[in-house]
């Protein structure tokens, strides 16, 4: 949720964890906050509000030191404001430390510390650590053992990193939970939350794994494990490109990423085609196949759009392997008694790789036995990571938080691992061939629904005012109706439900008037009479109504108030064009409403805490 990014080197380290920070932001943006060493001193800047108001008070007060930390928060213990913001210090003013997680036992480790005499002057979980390490350097320890120690009496997940004016040569970092990465530079290096904010400087990363903590100098670094035992990490090369975490002339990234969609799809199938045989080649599940396809059944988990997409993946398994398969909220998953066998296939979906309901739900699954697989976008991540096996998206970098390419790229890989099994089973070649054409064909058709973006834009101006939005759709494009809902909910603070079309009338119904638009999903499918009958219904209640519809539907126009056209191919793949519109719709609506698209409040780009 939050973002960390540190620097140790020879450079001023200001202007690199303000850089860093910025492009953290995405992560979390209620307040922003660095601290730094110089001449054996500490000084702490923080600031409520965006990373700018941090930079903008850096420029009226300028500071300048060889080792920094930084930390921009998405509030969890205590409001948003400048006291709650990190970094947190004990009382000398001499050890700071910024984190992403949450302290669990947060409240009985403040009594006792409070009981030897420690005071606070925050809410935060985060000063309790800062002052439970304080006890342990009290004790005469070094830091990175201080560190330690504190941490052996912590419940709850962390990413943390440390400075200490009295060893004004390292910084201390440490993972449980929450991903923290270390970039390897010449005579410098960097610390951070998410390689994004490391690419600008290196390419070379050591990813932390929980339990891990890090002592990290300007020209090396050393890593233990918490129970002190020392360990020798890989060092990655990460290949991300700067260009892809800018935004380059959009006003948005949610709208570069929404107009990415005819690339990012295809980077998704890339070489993973296999026209002649009817099926997919993919490498991350090699060796697994015979075993997935003799599943009993498949669990797919996730957490919103990435749910989503997993709703649309039941239907493809369902229909074309045979496996029944169910679709679970990972954070419920956690939480009750899952039935779970080695028969089953378990496919956690996440963009970021980090959610912490996730990556708990995949770890429950993995440990009851079933075959655990990952479908990820970003490389290294916790969930990839953590899986026996998996899939990336290849989406490349999300950065809006509200997710576009990433869902259409999850419904790729999902058709694709969907055709991989089927054709182990008993999916005919023939059939096997013509969704691998109609795959091939998605990106000139998406490139063909992105030239409505002015049209749509037209048509969102009318919806700038309304207070609530019914989403409806049948069958595979039911999810799809979920997914516009949450776009323009998230975005546009305008109230939406996704419902299936027909179950409208056992209850939603009753909202219809003139003031309640309803967006109906209705390509030309087995279901587009049915869905007919419901549009007719909305209509006699004077329900303002806005259709997805195919191409060559000549009947939609005379039902409804506004029709936006998407070309047609395969039931199974038309919930990845019927829901680009929903993407520009919600975006448009937003951006009329004057709203921060890429920065929805309240939210972050990716929840690593429960
Ligand atoms: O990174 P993940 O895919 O695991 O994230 C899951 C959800 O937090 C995410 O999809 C969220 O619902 C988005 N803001 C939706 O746009």
């Amino acid at each position: 949720m939050c973002g960390i990014v540190g620097y140790i080197g020879n450079k001023n380290s200001v202007p690199i964890l303000i850089e860093g920070l910025k492009r953290l932001e995405y992560r979390g943006y209620d307040s922003a906050g660095l601290g730094i060493i110089a001449d054996n001193k500490c000084t702490i800047v923080k600031r409520k509000g965006k990373v700018s108001e941090l930079e903008l008070s850096l420029k009226e007060h300028p500071i300048s030191a060889p080792l920094g930390i930084a930390h921009t928060r998405w509030a969890t213990h205590g409001e948003p404001n400048q006291i709650n913001a990190h970094p947190h210090t004990n009382s000398s003013g001499k050890l700071f430390l910024v984190h992403n997680g949450i302290i669990e036992n947060y409240n009985v480790l403040k009594t006792e510390l409070q009981r030897n005499g420690y005071e606070f002057y925050s809410e935060t979980d985060t000063e309790v650590l800062v002052k439970l390490i304080d006890s342990f350097l009290q004790k005469k320890l070094e830091l990175s053992e201080a560190v330690r120690y504190a941490l052996n009496e912590v419940k709850g997940t962390y990413g943390i990193a440390v400075g200490y004016s009295d060893e004004p040569d390292k910084i201390v970092v440490a993972k449980k939970g929450s991903p923290l990465v270390l970039g390897v530079g010449d005579g410098e290096n960097f610390i951070a939350s998410d390689v994004n904010a490391l690419i600008a400087h290196t390419s070379r990363v050591v990813y932390l794994e929980d339990g891990e903590i890090a002592v990290v100098y300007k020209d090396r670094f050393e890593a233990k494990t918490i129970e002190d035992e020392q360990i020798k990490k890989e060092i990655h090369e990460v290949t991300v490109a700067l260009e892809e975490i800018s935004k380059g002339e959009f006003p948005h990234f949610m709208l570069k990423e929404i107009m990415e969609q005819p690339h990012s799809v295809k980077n998704s199938f890339r070489g993973r085609l296999l026209f002649e045989e009817g099926s997919s080649k993919l490498g991350g599940l090699q060796g697994y196949e015979e075993r997935i396809a003799r599943s009993k059944r498949i669990l797919i988990c996730a957490c919103g759009t990435s749910w989503h997409a997993g709703l649309v993946g039941e239907y493809m398994l369902e229909q074309y392997t045979g496996i029944p398969t169910e679709v679970e909220y990972a954070s419920e998953f956690r939480y009750r008694n899952p039935i779970i066998t080695t028969d089953d296939t378990c496919i956690f979906i996440s963009q970021s790789g980090e959610t912490a309901d996730t990556l708990a739900a995949m770890k429950e699954a993995k440990r009851r036995g079933a075959l655990v697989l990952g479908v990820c976008n970003v490389v290294g991540s916790s969930i990839a990571r953590e899986s026996e096996a998996g899939v990336y998206i290849h989406a490349g970098p999300e950065i809006g938080v509200a997710s576009t390419k990433a869902f259409t790229s999850q419904l790729i890989v999902l058709a694709l691992i969907t055709i991989l099994i089927a054709r182990r089973r008993h999916l005919s070649l023939i059939d096997g061939q013509t969704i691998i054409r109609e795959l091939d064909l998605i990106p000139g058709k998406i490139a063909e629904i992105l030239e409505k973006n002015e049209e749509i834009k037209t048509i969102a101006q009318d919806f700038i005012n309304a207070k609530n939005f019914l989403y409806l759709g049948r069958g595979y494009n039911f999810p799809v109706a979920l997914e516009g809902a949450l776009k323009l909910k998230e975005i546009s603070y305008i109230h939406a439900e996704g419902y299936p079309a027909a179950e409208m009338k056992h209850g939603p119904i009753a909202l219809i008037d003139e003031n309640m638009p309803s967006v109906f999903i209705t390509p030309m499918d087995s279901v587009y009479d049915k869905v007919i009958s419901n549009i007719e219904e909305v209509k006699a209640r004077k329900g303002k109504i806005i259709a997805i519809a195919s191409k060559h539907d000549d009947k939609i126009d005379n039902l409804v108030d506004y029709s936006i056209r998407v070309p047609e191919t395969i039931r199974m793949l038309m919930p990845i064009l019927t829901a680009i519109p929903l993407q520009l719709l919600a975006y448009h609506i937003a951006v009329g409403k004057g709203l921060n698209v890429d920065q929805p409040r309240n939210l972050a780009k990716s929840v690593t805490v429960e």
